[in-house]
């Protein structure tokens, strides 16, 4: 199993999760991060640090979808491991219904 980056990352991107993850495999996308499925070692340290709650087990039912999503991206989104301000308006974002459509498959800039 891995942990996943699900929708409510979308364009909040606290970046709060990226200093915990013993391995860091998180990856930046412009507007949120993924997990390398294959990196993560299940430590699920990551889960509570996020303000949005939007890292979830894959082991829970429905997350398909994100789980390719974060291992497509995974692959190509630079390593991010370092903290920094996300968003000026990411706590707006905070909850907000059906974000998919915002989501931009261009690569952040990474650590
Ligand atoms: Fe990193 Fe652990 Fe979160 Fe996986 S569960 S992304 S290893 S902090
Ligand atoms: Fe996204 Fe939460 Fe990390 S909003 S960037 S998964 S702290």
């Amino acid at each position: 199993m891995t942990y996943v980056v699900v929708e409510n990352c979308i364009k909040c991107k606290y970046m709060d999760c990226v200093e915990v993850c013993p391995v860091d495999c998180f990856y930046e996308g412009a507007n949120m991060l993924v997990i390398h499925p294959d990196e993560c070692i299940d430590c699920g340290v990551c889960e509570p640090e996020c303000p949005a709650e939007a890292i979830k087990p894959d082991t829970e039912p429905g997350l398909e979808k994100w789980l390719e999503l974060n291992a497509e991206y995974s692959k190509s989104w630079p390593n991010i491991t370092v903290k920094r301000e996300g968003p000026p308006d990411g706590k707006e974002w905070d909850g907000v219904a059906g974000k998919l459509k915002y989501f931009d498959p261009e690569p952040g800039t990474g650590d």
